[in-house]
C-alpha cells in the first residue's frame, strides 16, 4: 500500500493512488490523487512543471515557482501567497516557517491520537513524514494512513517546538491537497436549526471560498464536509474529492482557486480567533481529516464513506446491533413529565409493541421549562418522588428498556450548581454572557467540572438501569473564555473546551460501553465524525415533518450511512411547519434510519393505534435489516425522493417513493432499481409478484401503479394526494 523510492511516495489501493516526492530543495510536492495507477512512482514522470517565473525563494532554480507548485503543506511568506496550511510565529516576530523534508517512518496498522477522537486502525499502514524548518526550530509531522478496503485517506499533522524559545501557532491544518488546474464543483451541506443538512452545489470560485465554525460546535450552519466533483461528474459517475474532519469544535474547509486555476483544498481546525502556545519541548496534534476518493460519482463516494464509517470511527460495541424501537417523551408531554405520565406512556408503548421508553429533557429538579435547572442532574422530587433509578426499573418490569435525556456541558444561572459554582462557566474576562435558550455553557477546560459531570453521569449510570443515553447540546458558544487558562492562552479555549468534552465522553463511553449514546445538538448543530466516534446514532435533527426530512436524510447520506441516524414518527400537524400529513409517511421518511420510534402523546396514540401497531412491528422485523446494508439516491426532485436500500446480505430491497404534492393525470415514472444480482429474482412481499433482478434494473418499476395482478383484481395504487409515499419491500428468492 505504501511505497517509497527516489525520494517519491505512493499510497496505492484498489480505489485510490495518492502520490507526492521530495522536491530538489527538500520542499514536499504533490504529485498525484486519484484513480489507482499502476506504477504509482513512475508517475513522477508526468509531473508537472513550473514554466513561469514568480518572486523565487529558491535563487538558483529556475522556474520554482511556490505559487504554481502544488505541495503537501504549504507555508506563507515564502513566495507561496495562497492561503497555508500552517503558520506561526516565534519570539521575534518572524512567521516565515520553510518546512522542508528531514526523515520518515513507515509504519503498519496506526496509532490512536492522544486526546482526541482518530480512526480505528486495522489493515492498514502509516506513513509519518517529518518536515522541519531551521530557523522556527520546529518539525512538523506529516501522518498519512491507508487502508487496504477503503477509499479513504486518513491525515493529520502535529508540530513540535525544538528550540528554546516560545512559539505562537496560529493555524494548523490537517491537511492540504494542491490539485493541478481543475473544473470542479463543490458540494456542500448547510443549514440551522430544522433544517440541516441541505445540500449546495456550485462551481469553485475564483478566490477563497470556506465553509467553517465560530460557534464552538461543528454546526449546523456548515457540515465539516465537502465534496470537489470534476465536471461532467454526476450521482453515478465521474472524479469526486471529498473531505471531512474527526473533530467537533471549530472546523474550516476552504477552497481556493489560484491564479493558475491549480485548487487547494484545506481541512482542519478554524485558524480565525485560534492560537496556541509551544512552549520548548511541547507539541501540537491537529485532528484527523478524512479524504474519500471515488471515480463513479457521488454514489460512490457515499459508500467509502459509509462503509468507513461504520468500520472505523462509530462504537465497536454496538456495530451491526439492531436498535430498539421507542417512545420518545419530548413531541408527547415537552416538559410535562412525571412519574404517572411517563409510566402511562411506557404501557402505550407496550401496547403498541415498542421497545423503549426514553425519557426526554424535564425529568430534573425544577426543570419545567427551560428557564432553570440545567447542571442540577437529580430527579424532581415532586414529579419523580421515586427517582429515576425506581421509574427505570418498573419501565423494564414492564419489559421495556429505559432511556434518558440529559444536557451535560450547560447549566443555568437558576440552578444550584450555578449558585455553588458561578465561576464554573464560560466567559470571557470582562464580558457580558449572552444567553442562548437560557443557558450558559459549563467550561470543560476546567477538569473540577468535568469530573463533577462524569461523577454525576457516573451515578446515573452504575446501576444499570439506563440502557440509552440522549446527550443534547442546545446553543453556540460566545463570549468564550475560561477563568482557568491564563489571559495570554485565550484563544486556546475553543479547543481545550472540544479535548475537555472528548475526555469525559471517552471515560463515560469506556466504562458503560453497553449504554447506547445518542449525539444530538438541537438536532444536527454538532453531527461529525468525532462525536460518532463515542455515539452510535445521532439525532440528525429536530425536523419531524416528514417533507423537511426527507431533505435533511437526503444531504446526510452523502456522509454518514443512515444506520447513525434516528428517526421517530411525531405529531401531525408538525409542531414546527405546521404540516399535515399521514402517520405513513411520517414513518416512511425515516424508514432507512437504524433507530425507528414515536413521539406522539396518549390520544394520538390511541386514535392511531393499529396503524402504529403494524408500522412499529415492520420497524421491529427490519431492524437488522437497516444496519451496514446500501443506500442509493435513486431520485431527487422538488417533488420527488425516490431512494433504493440493500440488505448488507443482498437478500432484501426496500424503495421508497416519496411524492411530495400530487397532481392529476401524472405521466408514468419508470424507477430502475440498481445494484440487484441480475440473474435473481425478487419476490414484491405486499402481493407475491416475481421479477427478475435484471428485469427490475433494465426495464424498472413502474409507478404511481404499484401492482397489479394478472387477473386484475387486485391492483394497488400510490397513495393520493400531497405528501404521500410508498415503501416496497423485496425478498431475493
Ligand atoms: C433539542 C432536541 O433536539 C430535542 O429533541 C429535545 O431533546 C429538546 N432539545 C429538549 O430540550
Amino acid at each position: 500500500m505504501i511505497a517509497s523510492e527516489k525520494n517519491i511516495f505512493s499510497l496505492t489501493n484498489k480505489y485510490y493512488s495518492y502520490v507526492f516526492r521530495v522536491g530538489d530543495n527538500g520542499i514536499l510536492e504533490h504529485v498525484y490523487y486519484g484513480a489507482p495507477l499502476n506504477n504509482p512512482i513512475n508517475s513522477f514522470s508526468h509531473h508537472y512543471q513550473t514554466h513561469r517565473d514568480g518572486v523565487l525563494h529558491f535563487q538558483g532554480e529556475k522556474n520554482y515557482n511556490l505559487s504554481e507548485i502544488p505541495q503537501e503543506y504549504p507555508t506563507f511568506g515564502s513566495t507561496d501567497f495562497r492561503f497555508p496550511a500552517f503558520h506561526c510565529k516565534n519570539e521575534d516576530g518572524n512567521t516565515i516557517s520553510v518546512l522542508k523534508y528531514k526523515e520518515h517512518f513507515i509504519i503498519s496498522d496506526k496509532k490512536p491520537l492522544s486526546g482526541l477522537p482518530s480512526a480505528r486502525g486495522g489493515n492498514c499502514n502509516t506513513l509519518i513524514i517529518r518536515l522541519e524548518d531551521n530557523s522556527h526550530k520546529i518539525v512538523v509531522d506529516l501522518t498519512y494512513t491507508i487502508y487496504k478496503n477503503h477509499g479513504v485517506l486518513v491525515r493529520s499533522s502535529k508540530v513540535k517546538n525544538k528550540g528554546n524559545k516560545k512559539l505562537e501557532l496560529s493555524n494548523i491544518y490537517s491537511s492540504s491537497i494542491d490539485f493541478p488546474a481543475s473544473q470542479f464543483k463543490i458540494l456542500h451541506l448547510h443549514g440551522s436549526w430544522s433544517r440541516e443538512l441541505s445540500e449546495e452545489t456550485m462551481s469553485v470560485p475564483r478566490g477563497r471560498f470556506i465553509i467553517d465554525s465560530n460557534r464552538g460546535s461543528s454546526s449546523a450552519a456548515h457540515s465539516p464536509f465537502i465534496v470537489l466533483c470534476e465536471n461532467q461528474c454526476n450521482e453515478i459517475s465521474g472524479n469526486v474529492y471529498s473531505s471531512s474532519l474527526i473533530y467537533s469544535g471549530n472546523h474550516s474547509i476552504s477552497v481556493e482557486k489560484g491564479e493558475f486555476n491549480n485548487v487547494r483544498l484545506l481541512t482542519g481546525i478554524n485558524p480565525f480567533n485560534f492560537s496556541w502556545s509551544l512552549s520548548p519541548g511541547d507539541s501540537f496534534q491537529s485532528p484527523e481529516a478524512v479524504h474519500a476518493f471515488s471515480k463513479d460519482g457521488l454514489r460512490g463516494m457515499s459508500h467509502i464513506w459509509h462503509s468507513f464509517i461504520r468500520e472505523k470511527i462509530t462504537p465497536v460495541s454496538f456495530k451491526n446491533k439492531p436498535r430498539p424501537t421507542y417512545i420518545n417523551t419530548w413531541e408527547s408531554s415537552y416538559f410535562k413529565v412525571n412519574q404517572a405520565e411517563v409510566l402511562n406512556l411506557a404501557d402505550k408503548a407496550v401496547s403498541i409493541g415498542l421497545e423503549m421508553v426514553v425519557l426526554d429533557d424535564g425529568w430534573f429538579e425544577g426543570r419545567t421549562d427551560d428557564t432553570s435547572s440545567l447542571g442540577d442532574w437529580y430527579a424532581d422530587a415532586n414529579r419523580f418522588p421515586d427517582g429515576i433509578q425506581d421509574l427505570a426499573i418498573k419501565i423494564k418490569n414492564k419489559g421495556l428498556k429505559f432511556g434518558i435525556w440529559v444536557e451535560p456541558e450547560m447549566i443555568n444561572t437558576r440552578s444550584e450548581l450555578y449558585k455553588n459554582h458561578p465561576d464554573w462557566v464560560l466567559k470571557a474576562p470582562e464580558s457580558i454572557s449572552s444567553l442562548g435558550r437560557n443557558q450558559l455553557v459549563l467550561d470543560f477546560c476546567n477538569n473540577d467540572v468535568v469530573n463533577y459531570i462524569f461523577d454525576k453521569l457516573d451515578s446515573l449510570l452504575s446501576e444499570g438501569n439506563i440502557d440509552y443515553v440522549k446527550w443534547d447540546m442546545n446553543r453556540n458558544m460566545s463570549e468564550v473564555g475560561s477563568p482557568k487558562v491564563s489571559i495570554q492562552k485565550q484563544l486556546e479555549v475553543p479547543h481545550r473546551y472540544i479535548l475537555g468534552l472528548y475526555s469525559l465522553l471517552n471515560r463515560l463511553t469506556k466504562k458503560y460501553p453497553n449504554v447506547l449514546f445518542e449525539n444530538c445538538a438541537s438536532g444536527g448543530n454538532r453531527l461529525d465524525l468525532g462525536m460518532l466516534s463515542y455515539m452510535s446514532q445521532s439525532w440528525p435533527s429536530d425536523m419531524s415533518d416528514p417533507i423537511g426530512r426527507l431533505k435533511i436524510i437526503n444531504g446526510c447520506s452523502y456522509l454518514f450511512p443512515l444506520d447513525v441516524l434516528s428517526a421517530y414518527i411525531g405529531p401531525s400537524p408538525n409542531h414546527q411547519n405546521g404540516r399535515i400529513t399521514s402517520i405513513n409517511s411520517r414513518f416512511n421518511a425515516g424508514a432507512f434510519c437504524a433507530a425507528q420510534g414515536i413521539s406522539l402523546n396518549h390520544s394520538d396514540i390511541d386514535k392511531n393505534k393499529s396503524e402504529l401497531t403494524e408500522l412499529m412491528k415492520f420497524a421491529k422485523e427490519h431492524s437488522s435489516d437497516m444496519i451496514g446494508g446500501r443506500f442509493y439516491r435513486l431520485k431527487k426532485s422538488d417533488n420527488a425522493y425516490c431512494w433504493q436500500y440493500i440488505t448488507k446480505d443482498y437478500d432484501k430491497v426496500f424503495l421508497l417513493y416519496f411524492h411530495i404534492l400530487s397532481g392529476p393525470n401524472e405521466p408514468f415514472k419508470h424507477i430502475k432499481f440498481v445494484e440487484l444480482e441480475e440473474n435473481s429474482n425478487y419476490l414484491q412481499v405486499c402481493n407475491g409478484k416475481i421479477y427478475s433482478g435484471n428485469l427490475l434494473m433494465e426495464n424498472g418499476f413502474t409507478l404511481p401503479y404499484v401492482s397489479m395482478t394478472h387477473d386484475n383484481k387486485n391492483i394497488s395504487y400510490m397513495p393520493k394526494g400531497d405528501f404521500t409515499s410508498k415503501l416496497f419491500v423485496f425478498e431475493k428468492i
